[in-house]
Order: C-alpha cells, then structure tokens, then sequence
C-alpha cells in the first residue's frame, strides 16, 4: 500500500538547523574519525541530485506520485548535505561545492554514461522499477542505521540534536520507497526474481562508484564493523527479509565484512580505533592481530 504523497507535503521540507548552536563543535570538536564519516555522508546525501537525474531516464517519469515524491526527497538529502557541510565547516574542512567539484570530477566518467545507462535499465528491464524502490528502501534502511551508529560513537549533544533530524525524513523515505517495493513485488514472481538478481550482482555500500572506494569502505567498517554496528545492521537484513523474495540475502553484512577485510588491510585498525577509546585497548588490539 503506497504512502500517500500528501504525507510528505505535510510533514516534509529543510530540516531546521538555524536553532543549533555549531559554535559547540569548536568548544568540543569531533574526531578525526568522525569527521571522516561525516564527509562521505555530505557527499552522498548531496549526490542525490545526480540520481534523481538518472532515475528521471526510466520510464518512471510518467507518475506523477513518483515525480513528486523524488522532488521532496531531492530537496530533503540536500538540505542533509548542507546541515552536514556545516559541521565540515566547523572543524574548518571543506565543504558544499568545494567538495562536490572534487568528486563530480572523479566521478565524472560514470557520469557521463549513468543517464544513458538508466534509460537502457528503465526501458529494456519492464521489472526496472521494482528494483530501484527496493534498493531505494535499502539505501535509506542502512543511512538510518548509519547516522543512529554515528551518533552512538561521537556522544556530541549538538550532532545528536542534528542526526536525530535526519533519521526522522530517512525514516520516512525508507518507509515510502519499502511500500512501493512491497506492492511491486508482491504479486508479481518476475518482479522479485529481476530485483534479487540485481541486489546480489550489484548491490554495495552507497556511494560506491561516487566517492574512492576507500571511503565507503572506511564508513562501513568504522560504524558498523563491531558488534554494536552489527546489531543495527541486522535489524536493516531483517527489514530486507521481510519484502516478498528477498529473505536471506545478507547483502549488508556481507558489504560490510568485506569493507571490514579491506580497511583492516590497507589502514590497519582504524574501526579499531575507535572502539578502544571506550572500550578496551588490549582486548581490541587481540581482536584485530588474531
Ligand atoms: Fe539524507
Ligand atoms: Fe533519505
């Protein structure tokens, strides 16, 4: 059963910050690891313009509940990018545009073909659509789960005030893109066996592709590599379990094993690092040489 768009005309728009005092972040900075994070995600929430531009390629274009809904939803993940580049700021890194040229730039070659591709997707696949609601689902479960980890770690009384505002609207497009999910592959055996198809073959951390792989690698092994990660990441499987088709795919914890492997090997303990600050040193330090 589909959300009614009249929801997010009620209760969505910029989420507000101007009542926050940012001045904080300079009396008790977060850390470099933090920070880290909190650059992918600037990046990925800023980079939804692009998507949208890809996903107004497929034949989608032609409902208007789907055009409106991708309008609000556009213009939420921006303001996400601006509340975040804020924080950027704050600590006197880089942010907004600075960033964003940097990584259309890298990206650009992906760019350049991603409309051509998506309109091939959206007009040789009929089932296209079913797949990008659930991936669509799945990307707003885990950003969830990514900014409620992010407040955990940095314990920041303003961060908290701010993600908590965020988690709030990506809760609320998980909830939209899972019921368009739910409807399309309900009745519909071809709908789930393309989408299952392409979530095993294609699906990775978001923003694969947009940002150097050792990024999303490091947002996925830094929030959710440990057990407390992991707990928030089963709750985002289960979620997937539960639409028609999809049950036991393990697509995040398996992303994030593999994220994991790949920070532990490239940058040594960084997930680590974080842990032992609260956590305990010597214990953590068996863990990772094991
Ligand atoms: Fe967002
Ligand atoms: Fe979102």
């Amino acid at each position: 059963m589909q959300i009614p768009i009249s929801k997010f005309q009620e209760q969505g728009g910029r989420s507000r910050t101007d009542d926050l005092d940012f001045e904080t972040f300079r009396e008790q900075p977060l850390d470099e690891h933090v920070l880290r994070c909190l650059g992918y995600m600037h990046d990925i929430e800023y980079q939804t313009v692009l998507y949208t531009r890809e996903l107004l390629m497929t034949p989608a274009w032609k409902d208007p509940q789907f055009t409106a809904f991708i309008t609000l939803w556009n213009c939420e993940e921006y303001w996400h990018g601006q509340a975040i580049g804020k924080v950027l700021e704050m600590h006197d890194r880089p942010a907004h545009d600075e960033r964003l040229i940097a990584m259309r730039e890298f990206g650009k070659r992906y760019l350049f073909w991603s409309p051509a591709i998506f309109w091939m997707l959206g007009h040789g696949i009929r089932r296209f659509p079913a797949v990008h609601m659930t991936w669509g689902a799945i990307n707003e479960w885990t950003a969830n789960a990514a900014y409620n980890r992010l407040q955990q770690i940095a314990g920041h009384p303003t961060l908290s005030e701010l993600l908590g505002r965020i988690m709030r609207q990506e809760g609320r497009h998980a909830a939209f893109y899972a019921a368009w999910a739910r409807d399309l592959l309900e009745n519909d055996a071809r709908s789930r066996w393309v989408t299952r198809q392409f979530l095993v073959r294609q699906w990775d951390i978001v923003g694969n592709g947009d940002v150097p792989r050792s990024e999303t690698a490091f947002a996925g092994a830094y929030l959710f590599g440990d057990d407390e990660g992991n707990a928030l990441i089963e709750r985002v499987e289960s979620r997937i379990d539960a639409l028609p088709g999809l049950s036991g795919l393990n697509l995040v914890q398996n992303a994030i094993r593999k994220a994991t492997d790949e920070v532990l090997a490239t940058e040594g303990n960084v997930p680590a690092a974080r842990r032992a600050a609260t956590v305990d040193l010597t214990a953590e330090t068996d863990r990772v040489t094991a």
